[in-house]
């Protein structure tokens, strides 16, 4: 019996990202649409039984690691309980956590305590009118969050910034600063075609070789090493301890060494995030499923995995929204 999860391309899936809402408390004008109503309901939402089962199915089959996401993950209540379940699983080695941070001085202790082991926090602008212009949402409520996660001992911190031509680029030095005094770790991430929002995100699209270039001509940077195996490519700013991940998936595609699929919270698993491709989990584990027939339907799911996305080939073929799919 094949206890490992290979796509038809080699690649071995061992990652997987949880949605566990679509909702969300920002509305990031390269996410979702200013009003945007078109959620999903509640009963189509899996519950954490149906979560931890299809986890535990795809842990029995190789997968090591799960970062839950959203929407805004910490929209869904009684999130820390599920994180329990989800750490009590055999074979899951890594619980991490993507958020906007609004709700996270609230929330940070009782993830920790629950299993979270690393945390990642979106962050495009240190400046309150531009955060808010950005986001719809107010910078000093993240702050707090990311302040919290601090001192409840969440480390690294990762903060992920969005670079956008026009928007934030003049903030770049800024925010490693920022990291640097803090000890975050700086993802900086291109701007993908995904969703439209009508608001012509991808307008804004800045390839990050450009702010490589800018950042090697004020710092030293040597090659930088982070655990995770995600796609990002570190650089470290000598003399200092910060890591700066560069993730490219429009200018340098990563699809040949992608390791993950995304689970929806109505429980779709999406095999690329720039793909329709997809596996419906939800009526199967409606209509009492087997264990080993979950393992097979998941075997199965991954077979449909596509070669990769397509945003510099059909930059203007669009799929749903980050905020569904899980980011
Ligand atoms: C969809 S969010 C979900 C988790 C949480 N709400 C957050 O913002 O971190 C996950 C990540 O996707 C990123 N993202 C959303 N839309 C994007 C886009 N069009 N291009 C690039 N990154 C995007 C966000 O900046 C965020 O870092
Ligand atoms: S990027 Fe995250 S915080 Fe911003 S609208 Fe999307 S889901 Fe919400």
């Amino acid at each position: 019996m094949q206890t490992n999860l290979t796509d038809p391309f080699g690649r071995t899936v061992e990652y997987l990202r949880l949605s566990v809402t679509d909702r969300c408390d920002l509305r990031c004008f390269y996410c979702l649409p200013d009003d945007y109503r078109d959620f999903s309901e509640p009963e189509e939402w899996l519950t954490f039984a149906e979560i931890e089962r299809i986890i535990g199915a795809f842990a029995a089959l190789g997968v090591r690691r799960v970062r839950i996401t959203g929407g805004e993950p910490l929209v869904r209540k009684n999130l820390p309980a599920l994180v329990k379940r989800l750490a009590a699983i055999p074979d899951i080695e890594d619980l991490s956590l993507s958020t906007n941070a609004v709700a996270l001085a609230r929330h940070a202790a009782a993830l920790q305590q629950a299993g979270i082991s690393r945390i990642n926090v979106s962050l495009d602008s240190l400046h309150a009118e531009r955060f808010r212009e950005i986001t719809h949402g107010k910078l000093d409520r993240v702050l707090n969050g990311l302040m919290a996660a601090k001192r409840v001992g969440f480390a690294p911190i990762k903060i992920n910034m969005v670079v956008m031509q026009g928007v934030n680029d003049d903030e770049i030095e800024n925010m490693v600063e920022f990291c640097i005094e803090h000890e975050f770790t700086l993802r900086l991430i291109e701007t993908m075609p995904i969703g439209d929002t009508g608001r012509n995100a991808t307008s804004h699209y800045l390839d990050l070789q450009r702010i490589k270039d800018r950042l090697a001509r004020r710092y030293t940077l040597i090659p930088g090493l982070m655990p995770g195996g995600g796609p990002a490519r570190y650089l470290q700013i000598a003399g200092t301890r910060l890591n700066i991940g560069f993730i490219t998936p429009v200018s340098q595609h990563f699809c040949e060494t992608c390791n993950r699929v995304r689970l929806a919270v109505d429980g779709t698993l999406y095999l690329c995030l720039g793909q329709e491709h997809k596996f419906e989990f939800r009526p199967l584990l409606r209509a009492g499923i087997s264990d080993a027939d979950l393992q097979d339907a998941v075997r199965h799911a991954i077979t449909l995995k596509p070669e990769r996305h397509e945003f510099s080939d059909k930059p203007g073929q669009v799929v749903r929204f980050m905020s569904m799919t899980g980011g």
